[in-house]
């Protein structure tokens, strides 16, 4: 893009002087011809968004398998008399849609958002043809045969044992309900403002689909951050609760009525030490700030060090990355969730380093997860709606602090509204697939707000390769990094191949 504008200034007409000429009839040319290339493309992007998906199709043999797409004709059932009143306090009587069924708690299709215990993985139980299948949205049984809990998030690849580990919230108890005043207050606002204020995504359908179940007003105590181990990504062993709560001492961070999220754990090569960044609030969400841990061990126990406001700016859903060059990074919503903010980490990543950029400024995103492909940064993040599910969007960017730029919605498959609502989930991790190039799988939450205990994992295959779909929002053109697709599979497994090296 930048290319172009260069020779928008380019020199004029007439030319009498014959080099001159010559120059400016090379420099129009060149202007007509990149035009009319920029046409080309948009008139052939339009034709090639359905063949678009053969042609990915045709690319690593590997990921075929991962890139079908998968339908979803989920019939909604017709209107009775009493909804749950989380469901009803949405806005004017219309056509109900899928979310208003995904936030019902009793809806009669509840089972297809949150199947029973029947219907579990069990890694133990289901060893046969069914191994190795994820199925999302379903419980996932550990090897003790209790259900996983790992909410929030983040994931690990400790070379020195082999080993992934799955770090998240422990949120086995009951799930309360904070008070609406205090939470509003917390962030500056009135609730009717709160619940006017537009927080989808700009040019999203579903805006203000979602306003009566904005805040997160469903709360549980803090137990701990979880641990699981695993060789294959399927088969979690319960390593137990990591960093736990503080039961009596009330000013503690981790006392067990505040609030403690996201946490993710990076290695430091340096030090030798596991450490921990995690979201740290009190229950009204006003402390808004970041914790830190550190471990010997990926096991644990990690030690807690304290909490900051980094940069002196306040922090709310956030993700560490650590990049190839052994720099780490901390993002994180800022400004009343707004803006998101980034900046490097200390070499013992214990701290920030005072640099920090502003990114995707007024957009209101959060729930970011980051990785790295080709030396290209990607993010996918959600919109802010409380628990309730929303439009993910990716982002690219050529250097990590930015400038980084919206690419759109990942999602692929299911339908409409399962796309719109990233298939009733949020963003969390994003665990790269050595081997298989340009593949990751997409970790994300599927909260159950009366029951946040009971809250699902949603991990599906997430691809890079093939062209981006959709334009930029300000610049006349499309990207030039290749398109983030997430493809939505009611059941899928690695291939083979990646399961036996690993
Ligand atoms: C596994 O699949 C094979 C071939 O489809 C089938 O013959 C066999 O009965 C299946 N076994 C189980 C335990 O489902
Ligand atoms: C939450 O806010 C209310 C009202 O502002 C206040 O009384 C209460 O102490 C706050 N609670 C916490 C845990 O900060
Ligand atoms: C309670 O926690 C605070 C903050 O971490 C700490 O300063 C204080 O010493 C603790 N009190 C006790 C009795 O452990």
């Amino acid at each position: 893009m930048r290319v172009r504008n260069k020779y928008r200034k380019s020199t004029a007409f007439p030319c009498n002087v014959g080099s001159r000429c010559s120059i400016s009839i090379v420099v129009w040319s060149l202007v007509g011809f990149l035009l009319m290339l920029q046409i080309y493309s948009l008139i052939s992007h339009r034709n090639t968004v359905s063949g678009d998906i053969k042609l990915r199709m045709s690319r690593h043999p590997l990921v075929r398998e991962l890139e079908q797409v998968e339908e979803e004709n989920i019939q909604i059932p017709p209107p009775r008399g009493k909804r749950s009143p989380r469901a009803a306090k949405r806005r004017p009587k219309r056509t109900t849609t899928l979310v208003d069924e995904f936030l019902d708690e009793n809806s009669q299709i509840r089972h297809v958002f949150f199947p029973d215990m029947k219907t579990a993985i069990d890694p133990l139980k289901d060893a046969g043809n069914d191994s190795f299948y994820y199925y999302p949205g379903r419980i996932w049984l550990d090897t003790e045969g209790n259900p996983i809990q790992a909410h929030g998030g983040g994931m690990i690849y400790d070379e020195r044992s082999s080993t992934y580990y799955w770090y998240g919230e422990y949120k086995d108890g009951p799930t309360y309900h904070a008070h609406k005043k205090g939470a509003a207050r917390a962030l500056g606002v009135g609730v009717e403002q709160w619940k006017s204020r537009r927080f989808m995504a700009s040019g999203s359908a579903v805006n203000e689909e979602y306003v009566a179940c904005l805040l997160r007003l469903e709360q549980v105590d803090i137990i701990g951050v979880g641990c699981y181990s695993s060789k294959d990504l399927w088969t979690w062993k319960n390593e137990g609760i990591v960093l736990t709560a503080e039961e009596s001492n009330e000013t503690h961070d981790l006392h067990k009525s505040n609030v403690l999220e996201r946490p993710k754990v990076i290695y430091n090569e340096n030090t030798g030490k596991y450490v921990m960044w995690m979201h740290i609030d009190d229950a009204n969400y006003t402390k808004a700030a970041v914790g830190i841990a550190v471990s010997d061990y990926p096991t644990g126990p990690f030690d807690y060090l304290g909490s900051q406001r980094p940069h002196g700016y306040e922090s709310r859903d956030m993700t560490v990355f650590k990049d190839d060059d052994g720099v780490a990074y901390l993002i994180y919503s800022s400004e009343d969730n707004s803006e998101l903010h980034i900046g490097p980490l200390t070499k013992d990543y214990l701290d920030v380093k005072p640099d920090m950029r502003r990114i995707l400024v007024g957009q209101h995103r959060e729930a970011p997860a980051l990785f790295k492909y080709r030396g290209t940064y990607y993010m996918i993040t959600s919109g802010c709606t409380g628990w309730a599910p929303n439009e993910a969007l990716a982002h690219a960017a050529d250097s990590i602090m930015g400038p980084w730029e919206t690419m759109g919605n990942p999602c692929i498959g299911g339908n409409k509204m399962f796309r719109l609502a990233t298939f009733f989930s949020q963003s969390t991790f994003v665990i790269p697939l050595p081997g298989i190039p340009g593949s990751y799988i997409f970790m994300a939450d599927r909260w159950n707000p009366a029951d946040l205990s009971d809250s699902r994992y949603v991990w599906l295959p997430l691809i890079v390769g093939g062209p981006a779909d959709r334009p930029f929002e300000f610049n006349f053109g499309f990207p030039l990094w290749p398109r983030v697709s997430i493809y939505w599979h009611r059941k899928w497994r690695l291939p083979s191949s990646w399961r036996v090296t690993k």
